[in-house]
């Protein structure tokens, strides 16, 4: 049975390694999904990938480090659609991923606090204004594991940290209008990102180091984080909220 048929789903970072294999999986549920991203060519292949296996979805540019564009994405979304039934905010990165504390970048932190944090926020603003008219809606945030504190990347898991409290308080306010607020935290996820930032032999090296150190013996695929995304945005997850789920083999435990 298909969990997602006949519901809108907006994927935010629909271009990027999780947000693709995010979108892939919702449209092979039966979604309709708007798969957004400031990648437009990136945005449009996941789209070509998502048609060419039957599913249906349309494609809105949005950077989401601009509060207009946040907002125009959901107007387009609104009076296309009418509706959006599940929003996955998966848009981010880290501009600052090995400094010492004394070397802290203010334009590096505010970029790390624009990208991941405000972003979250802000797309949950225009989500909610329509779940509520809806009275129903399922969002769900991209933390990371880093959330608990990570020894070099000091303004990245202080987004993904607030993203956490974020998604917490929304869970918190939302409830009563039938909308679920969760967020996931991913320990290192095998993407293309990964190996065109730091080459084949760098990234092979990091990918090997935390397969021996987390207990299930590997790092985890893009496929892992959507699926984790569907539980959350189907209605297995009816009655949670409010919650983050790590997926991390059991790293950190
Ligand atoms: N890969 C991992 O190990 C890992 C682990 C935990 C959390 N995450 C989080 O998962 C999310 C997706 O990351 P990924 O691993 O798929 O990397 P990725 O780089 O492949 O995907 C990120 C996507 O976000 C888009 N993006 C960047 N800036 C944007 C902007 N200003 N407006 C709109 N879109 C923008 C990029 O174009 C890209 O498509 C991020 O939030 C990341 O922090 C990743």
């Amino acid at each position: 049975m298909m969990r997602l048929l006949g519901k809108i789903a907006l994927v935010t970072g629909a271009a990027g390694g999780i947000g693709r294999a995010t979108a892939l999986c919702f449209a092979r549920e039966g979604a309709l999904v708007v798969l957004s991203d400031i990648d437009e060519p990136g945005g449009h292949e996941t789209l070509e990938f998502l048609e060419a296996a039957g599913g249906s979805g349309l494609f809105l540019r949005a950077d989401v480090t601009r509060e207009s564009d946040i907002v125009s994405l959901y107007r387009d979304l609104d009076e296309r659609l009418g509706r959006v039934d599940v929003v996955v905010n998966i848009a981010g990165g880290d501009s600052e991923p090995s400094a010492e504390v004394e070397d802290i970048d203010y334009e590096k932190m505010s970029a790390n606090l624009d990208l991941n944090l405000k972003s979250c926020i802000l797309s949950c603003r225009e989500a909610a204004r329509i779940m509520k008219r809806q009275a129903a809606g399922r969002i769900v945030n991209m933390s990371s594991l880093v959330y608990r504190g990570s020894p070099n990347q000091f303004s990245y898991s202080a987004a993904k940290g607030g993203i956490y409290a974020f998604t917490r308080s929304l869970a918190l306010s939302l409830g009563r209008y039938g909308i679920t607020v969760n967020a996931l935290a991913p320990a290192l996820v095998d993407v293309p990102a990964f190996q065109r930032a730091l080459g084949p032999e760098r990234w092979e090296m990091l990918r090997q180091d935390c397969a021996r150190r987390y207990p299930l013996g590997r790092v985890a695929t893009p496929d892992d984080v959507a699926r984790s995304a569907l539980f959350f945005a189907s209605d297995d997850a009816s009655f949670i909220t409010g919650q983050i789920l790590e997926i991390s083999g059991g790293a950190r435990l």
